[in-house]
């Protein structure tokens, strides 16, 4: 039989950004169409976003789109990596009308010989699928000490503060990604321009559900031409970091409540136990601060955290719950220290910011550990 006329209408379209690739996109796009012929589920398409490149690569893709229909050119201003994929997802999903999208680098360094094996995962019924350099089998052999070192804390602080420990390798640039959960995605909120776009987008997907897989790949040098990673867009990673904590303002603005009525309920029974019962001032604490550790816990686990449906049970959130409420403290009285003794801070001043410390890192360890979605 024909291989063509056992193809179903599954359309994978290839959007690949580039930006001064005249050395490479020519060669990525061939192997492309060669790998579409190792598979036949799947209608290849390619749409390159570039964005006005200096060098010949447009002239390069309009000579190739004359002779075959499949290529696709949407072109724009360079603002970063992250915009250029954004119009090119919208290029793909609304002109297109693809089923699967594929994100590739256009410089070689993404073998294109393994997209059957991203198919086949995809098949089974996962909904994104990474090339991923730090799953067992992936490495990156030509990397650079200080560039290993960049990715690899950079991924770390995706996957914890992210809550997506799941997930090994979040800013790499190869993956296949099922459109019905792209449809999903607010863009609008994706507000990273550049590289850092990798990681908002696969904390997104996971945030939504999305069932994510990892294939070991070899993330090897590039075949011509310089990266294009600038430090603007390494500062814009790490400024994106705490709004990947912050992912959920509701949890947030809840937990403050939460954390306020606490303060109520440790400054009431301290007063009703001193005035009215003559409790001393010693043991009055204890009891009060104990009973608003209970409060809080109890208005987290059935307000707060309602929704989540955590593996631990209710015993283990509990002891979590006072062992990062110990962590805070020892937390708030650290940057107190060192705000008041060692920069002279103003005490109460340099209480107050303990005491901000202190809180976002009690919201992002128990938003992240205590309560943490089962996945
Ligand atoms: N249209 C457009 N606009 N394309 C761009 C831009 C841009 O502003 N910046 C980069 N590109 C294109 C490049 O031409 C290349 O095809 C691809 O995006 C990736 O850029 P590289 O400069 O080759 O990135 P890299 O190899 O340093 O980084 C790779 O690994 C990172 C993780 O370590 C990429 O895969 C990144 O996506 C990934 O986060
Ligand atoms: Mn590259």
């Amino acid at each position: 039989m024909d291989i063509s006329s056992t193809k179903t209408e599954q359309r994978a379209c290839f959007v690949l950004p580039t930006f001064n690739e005249e050395g490479n996109i020519e060669n990525v796009i061939k192997k492309i169409f060669e790998s579409e012929d190792e598979q036949s589920s799947y209608d290849f398409s390619i749409l390159v976003v570039d964005d006005n490149s200096l060098d010949d690569t447009q002239s390069i893709v309009k000579r190739l789109i004359k002779s075959n229909n499949k290529i696709h050119l949407i072109t724009g201003e360079k603002k970063g990596l992250g915009e250029a994929y954004k119009r090119g997802f919208k290029y793909a999903i609304d002109e297109l009308n693809t089923d699967l999208i594929f994100q590739m680098d256009s410089d070689g360094q993404h073998d294109p010989n393994i997209i059957p094996n991203f198919l086949k995962v995809i098949d089974e019924g996962k909904d994104v699928v990474i090339g991923s350099r730090f799953t067992e089998g992936g490495s990156t052999p030509d990397f650079s000490f200080s560039r290993l070192l960049i990715s690899r804390i950079g991924n770390l602080l995706v996957r914890y503060v992210g809550g997506i420990t799941h997930v090994k390798d979040c800013t790499s640039g190869y993956r296949a990604i099922n459109v019905s959960y792209l449809k999903e995605v607010d863009f609008s909120y994706l507000s990273t321009k550049g590289y850092s776009f990798q990681s908002s987008l696969i904390c997104d997907l996971a945030w939504r559900g999305a069932e994510i897989s990892e294939i070991p790949i070899v993330f090897s040098s590039r075949e011509s031409g310089d990266s294009k990673l600038s430090l603007r867009d390494q500062i814009e990673f790490l400024l994106n970091i705490p709004k990947l904590g912050f992912r959920n303002l509701k949890d947030f603005i809840k937990y403050s409540l939460v954390g306020f009525s606490g303060v109520i309920v440790n400054l009431g029974l301290y007063t009703f136990l001193t005035r009215i019962y003559n409790f001393s001032e010693l043991i009055a604490p204890i009891i009060s601060i104990e009973t608003a550790l209970i409060s809080n816990f109890i208005l987290n686990n059935f307000w707060t955290f309602e929704r989540r449906s955590t593996q631990s049970r209710i015993r283990v959130k509990f002891l979590k719950f006072h062992l990062v409420s110990g962590l805070a403290a020892v937390i708030n009285y650290v940057v107190f220290l060192s705000l008041f003794v060692t920069f002279g801070v103003h005490d109460i001043f340099a209480n107050l910011i303990g005491i901000v410390f202190a809180a976002i890192a009690n919201y992002l360890i128990n938003s992240n550990w205590t309560w943490k979605e089962n996945t």
